[in-house]
């Protein structure tokens, strides 16, 4: 196992947009805040034909459109461009990887892959790595989406990374796992006796988990149609989501541990029925005020490919009997928004009401984007006299981690990864196991779609998806969170 801090960052896709928004950027932000070491060596590499300096003007422009204004330092800039260097690789030519270990020299110090390439190149890279002895005991591989687009070519993929790497030194990357919030699930959950005696079936009647973007295709034509929401969203970042919420505890805060009881809740995911899923394309309409086109005209061509998807999904185990967990997640939706909103029971008996008082049960909302916070809902007595009954309304109990931290340095996700790849640290990133309980489960899900001939349902673009996605919460008496 390659133990502690490598002295070298090795990035594929060095001048893709990735690398250009937010791998740059990232690790400009460890430099500036001395959170890397000083001698750590920044080597890009991609097809165009770039020298060092042409590849530092390149990062220097990218910093200078994607940093946020408060970040930039010209100092710290300078300095951070020394750092890196470039060689122009063909990775599917096996005889341009000698002149990469050339220009990487003497590895044995320690490096960190970021491999983010297209899948068909992936095997040919890692055989290219192995070949130029790229890939000994010091090296470790972070691997940046998508990792196959269905189970067998996952495991693929994955087979052929670790004829390479062992596991131990395979980072598999969800970026979801490096956003602020998401960890503060496992302190919420872990570091407070008050939510888990009610985390299970009989304090909980459901959970909802939306991931909404404003965004459409953004050019990524190819990519997105090959690929649509239910393998582009739910299979990585949402099955994530499910999994850190309904886990066990860990026994420990180490990667083992966590991963273990993630593994547990994807493996006991139900295959979903017929009527639990709900395909949707965006069509024409309006987002934030601005009138859009629908996919197709993005596109330039009709298409079958989901830009949305629903699922009712189940996690067959003794803690959720009965609790079921709405996914959704959509492209030009009404509002950019990623939460986990957990909606607990009635109490047993309302003994307001003779007197008028409606209640409304808990709801626990837990915002990851835009903004940062969790919010309990409870049920409070309008202040008066209550001559005409009680008046009852719930009010929120609102803990704003923007402002409750409002001192500390936010961090990006790729912040946080690229520095735990760096330093050696796997509990932010996804085990092999994870990913392919993750495929079994999405690929019977399009397997079903495929049987039953699912076409996408038109949805217009500014709305919360197709109506179906709604009949299917409401047909349970459950109301989407919007
Ligand atoms: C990526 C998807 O994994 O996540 C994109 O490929 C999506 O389609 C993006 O836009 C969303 O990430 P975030 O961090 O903006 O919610």
């Amino acid at each position: 196992m390659a133990i502690g801090q490598s002295k070298t960052l090795l990035l594929f896709g060095a001048t893709g947009d990735l690398a250009k928004r937010m791998l740059l950027p990232s690790l400009y932000a460890l430099h500036a805040d001395q959170l890397i070491a000083p001698d750590l060596r920044i080597v890009g590499t991609a097809r165009s034909h770039h020298d060092d300096a042409a590849f530092r003007a390149m990062a220097g422009e990218a910093l200078a459109k994607f940093l946020p204004d408060g970040r930039k330092d010209d100092a710290a800039i300078a300095a951070f461009l020394q750092r890196l260097s470039y060689q122009p690789l063909d990775a599917s030519q096996l005889d341009g990887f000698a002149a990469l270990a050339e220009k990487l020299g003497d590895v044995s110090g320690g490096m960190s892959i970021f491999l983010s390439t297209a899948p068909t190149l992936f095997e040919q890279t890692i055989a290219g790595l192995q070949s130029a002895g790229l890939t000994g005991n010091s090296v470790r591989i972070g691997l940046e989406k998508p990792l196959g687009h269905d189970l067998a070519s996952s495991c693929a993929i994955n087979d052929a990374v670790a004829r390479a790497f062992p596991e131990e030194r395979t980072f598999r990357i969800d970026h979801y796992l490096g956003k602020e919030t998401v960890q503060n699930l496992l302190a919420l959950r872990f570091a407070n006796m008050m939510f888990e005696p009610l985390w299970n079936a009989q304090g909980i009647d459901n959970i909802q988990i939306t991931v909404s973007e404003t965004v459409g295709l953004e050019g990524r034509h190819g990519f997105y149609d090959d690929t649509g929401a239910l393998r582009d969203m739910l299979q990585n970042h949402m099955l994530q989501l499910l999994a850190l919420t309904a886990m066990e505890p860990p026994a420990e805060l180490d990667a083992r541990s966590i991963r273990d009881e993630k593994l547990k809740v994807l493996r006991s995911l139900r295959p979903v029925a017929p009527n639990e899923s709900v395909r949707g394309q965006y069509g024409p309409g309006a987002v934030g005020g601005v009138a859009v086109g629908s996919y197709a005209d993005d596109l330039g061509k009709p298409s079958d490919t989901e830009t949305y998807v629903a699922i009712k999904a189940h996690v067959d185990n003794w803690r959720w009997r009965g609790v079921p967990f709405y996914l959704r997640t959509g492209k030009r939706l009404a509002e950019r928004r990623s939460e986990i909103v957990v909606q607990f029971k009635a109490v047993p008996h309302n003994i307001f009401a003779p007197r008028g008082g409606t209640l409304a049960a808990n709801r626990l909302v837990i915002r990851l984007q835009p903004a940062e916070y969790v919010r309990l809902l409870v049920m409070a007595k309008e202040p008066g006299l209550d001559r005409g009954g009680m008046v009852l309304r719930e009010v929120p109990l609102d803990l704003s981690l923007t402002d409750a931290f409002a001192k500390t340095q936010r961090r990006i996700a790729y912040e946080r990864l690229l520095l735990d790849l760096v330093d050696g640290d796997p509990t932010l990133f996804v085990r092999r196991d994870e990913v392919e309980a993750q495929w079994r489960w999405v690929d019977a899900v399009r397997a079903g779609w495929a049987d039953g001939k699912v076409a996408p349902r038109p949805y217009g673009s500014g709305s919360w998806g197709p109506n179906a996605a709604i009949a299917l919460a409401e047909r349970d008496g459950v109301s989407w969170h919007d």
